[in-house]
């Protein structure tokens, strides 16, 4: 990598951020177009001042992660209509000292879904009530796919349901339901809790494709059952992954280097 007088400077602000992936994926990016362009971690407590010194540094993109996805929002200079529905941006766009918000995690579940669900006209139903659920929620309907919500605290998943306006169900109450696609936007089956699983394995004989957003482990039971009784797969690194392709594109105008992205990302993540 060379760095001189003119290389642009991008980055990631969250807290805590030194494990972040992003850094390695994304100057895999640059390199591989050649790019002046680096990409580096800013640990972040003060969210206005750091825009502040992005706007009076030039800086040329950053990515926003946890704790700062919603409250980095009021001090946006403008913000993408999908991202203020979701109410959530990961990723900042500065030119000229004007910072718009966008969010691209909607944009990656919707690319990662793409080889096993026809999105348009699928059903897809949707564990989870937290910020992610939201996200692929909106992004789903953003496609014109139909959401049907579940989640374990009901009301939680009810306030949600209301804001997408869709069905909802309690998790532990799944009655058969026809659909095209699961989506499991919970952390349910994370390490160390990697045999738990949001919902048995009889209930997704019918369900065609099956998503999981959670990619620690790889296959989660989940994903190892709905392979057993035949449904197609995707694991939830492909989110990670199309949700930095998504920002790289935002950032260059240029179409992303997905396979370099994809191989840098995916081997950090099987040495982490
Ligand atoms: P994020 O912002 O990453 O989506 P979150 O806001 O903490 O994270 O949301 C986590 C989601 O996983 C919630 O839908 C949560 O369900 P509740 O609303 O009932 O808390 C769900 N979740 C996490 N662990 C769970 C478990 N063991 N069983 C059922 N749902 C679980």
């Amino acid at each position: 990598m060379k760095v001189n007088g003119t290389t642009k400077i991008y980055g990631i602000m969250g807290n805590p951020v030194s494990h972040s992936l992003s850094p390695a994926m994304h100057n895999a990016a640059f390199q591989a177009q050649d790019l002046n362009k680096v990409y580096v971690a800013f640990e972040v407590t003060d969210v206005a001042r750091a825009l502040d010194g992005f706007r009076a540094l030039g800086i040329g993109g950053i990515s926003v992660t946890i704790p700062h996805k919603q409250s980095v929002i009021t001090h946006l200079d403008t913000i993408d209509p999908v991202a203020k529905k979701i109410g959530a941006v990961n990723t900042l766009l500065i030119e000229d000292a004007h910072i718009r918000g966008y969010n691209t995690d909607w944009i990656g579940a919707n690319q990662a879904l793409k080889p096993i669900v026809d999105l348009p006209a699928a059903t897809v139903l949707l564990l989870g009530a937290g910020g992610a659920a939201r996200a692929i929620g909106f992004g789903l309907q953003e496609k014109g796919a139909t959401v049907i919500l579940a989640n374990r605290t009901v009301e939680k998943g009810q306030a949600l349901a209301r804001d997408l306006n869709c069905e909802f169900h309690p998790l532990a109450d799944l009655k058969d339901l026809k659909v095209d696609a699961l989506v499991n936007a919970t952390s349910i089956g994370m390490t160390p809790n990697v045999e738990e699983t949001p919902v048995a394995k009889a209930f997704l004989k019918h369900i065609p494709a099956v998503m999981d957003i959670v990619y620690s482990p790889q296959e989660t039971r989940l994903l190892r059952e709905a392979k057993q009784v035949g449904c197609k797969t995707v694991d939830g690194r492909y989110m990670l992954l199309y949700q930095g392709v998504a920002q790289f594109e935002l950032w260059t105008g240029r179409k992303a280097p997905v396979d370099i992205m994809r191989e840098k990302l995916f081997s950090q993540l099987d040495s982490s």
